[in-house]
């Protein structure tokens, strides 16, 4: 029996279909309990009523303190570095968070550079707000930088440059630490935003997590980083922060709709530092980080067993939800999935939807996040049996 998504998906999963193109936590990993014991306790019999009072515009200032240890708990900061309170703003999750982004430090007309491939929606919410996409391309060290910088040598001006340095949706790769650096001294000298989309941080399999964007901040007010709840927690929660120096956040802090609202989702932010005092986020992130380690390595085994051939140069993923699989030379995702993966009861995200403009057709995104170690195993079966009979060559 394959897990299901219920009415709440991104993409829908069937009982029948393994869909590994989703990426969000399995049902099985969705702290209910978690959450519950927290809402009882902020809500129950003799709760202060001002708890669902308008929110504070940074978020509840107990929140953002609570927030600020975890994050330097299990950030990598540097010796002497820490998270402060006043270098955070409760956002509703990345997705509301890039929306204001958008509106606050960019004009209508203006460029974004994204990593290409990039995380799919993002590319939506950056439209809907009137800018133009460009594409730099990923690799396996992350944004290839050196690229960027030729694009604004010749005049690029970018209104900011969309990244995603730790655990890369959809490659999985990690930013090297000379391109971080140098990303920066370009945002200085061409003066742009870097707005960095972690939701994935605190998930490496290593015990040392990669650098937070932050990192190489240094105070320059360059770096906007953007976290989140839903892959940590839980995605229906709505809960995520913008990361940044103090200006930045200052200036986040005068969007009109925070100023008339108040703060973001402030009851659900007094439910969840709940479950960050007392250790219970701390200990289902390392829960979560060793299961989707298992998940990773059960998907990598049955693609080596099943497709050795395409799996032959792909990475160990190291952290995060997902593995960006190349499909035999001439193959098309999007019309292998169109063709027969209904049939076959297998789904995945062709390259061809996180492409901004390269040709990406010849891969596809298989998250291990969603699934037991069975069904990934049964998920990599179908494929190589969707590809072998739709005449493609998969093993040596
Ligand atoms: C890179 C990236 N950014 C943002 C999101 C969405 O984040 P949120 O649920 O906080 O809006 C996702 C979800 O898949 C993601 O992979």
């Amino acid at each position: 029996m394959t897990a299901q998504t219920g009415e709440y998906p991104q993409t829908a999963a069937g009982p029948e279909a393994i869909n590994l193109g989703l990426g969000q936590p399995s049902p099985s990993l969705l702290p209910l309990a978690l959450i519950r014991e927290a809402a009882a306790a902020r809500l129950g019999a003799g709760a202060d009523p001002l708890v669902l009072q308008y929110g504070a515009i940074h978020g509840p200032q107990s929140f953002r303190e609570s927030l600020a240890e975890l994050m330097t708990r299990r950030y990598h900061l540097g010796a002497g570095h820490e998270v402060a309170a006043s270098q955070l703003l409760v956002t509703g999750g990345i997705s509301s968070a890039l929306s204001f982004t958008a509106q606050l430090f960019a004009r209508p007309g203006q460029t974004v550079v994204c990593s290409d491939p990039t995380y799919f929606l993002a590319r939506g919410v950056f439209e809907s707000q009137g800018l133009a996409v460009e594409g730099v391309p990923v690799d396996a060290e992350g944004i290839d930088v050196s690229a960027l910088e030729q694009r604004l040598a010749r005049g690029a001006a970018p209104a900011f440059v969309y990244c995603m340095p730790s655990f890369h949706n959809p490659t999985g790769a990690c930013l090297a630490p000379d391109r971080a650096r140098r990303l920066v001294e370009l945002a200085e000298r061409h003066d742009f935003l870097v707005v960095a989309d972690e939701p994935y941080v605190m998930l490496g399999f290593a015990p040392e997590p990669p650098p937070c964007m932050m990192t190489y901040d240094e105070g320059r007010g360059r770096v906007l980083s953007l976290g989140s709840f839903s892959k940590i927690l839980a995605p229906g929660l709505r809960l995520g922060w913008a990361h940044a120096a103090e200006p930045l956040i200052e200036r986040f802090s005068l969007h009109g709709a925070l100023r008339s609202g108040g703060g973001l989702n402030p009851v659900i932010a007094s439910i969840v530092q709940g479950v960050i005092e007392g250790g219970a986020l701390d200990r289902h992130i390392d829960h979560l980080r060793r299961t989707f380690e298992a998940r990773a390595q059960a998907l990598m085994d049955a693609l080596r067993q099943h497709l050795p051939r395409l799996v032959e140069g792909v990475a160990e993923p190291r952290g995060g939800y997902f593995v960006w699989l190349p499909l035999p030379e001439g193959c098309d995702g999007a019309a292998l999935l169109e063709a027969g993966s209904e049939a076959h009861g297998v789904r995945f995200t062709p390259g061809s939807r996180c492409a901004v403009t390269r040709d990406l057709s010849r891969f596809i995104r298989l998250s291990f996040a969603f699934y037991e170690p069975d069904e990934l195993r049964e998920g990599a079966r179908r494929l190589a049996k969707l590809l072998t009979d739709a005449g493609y060559s998969v093993t040596a």
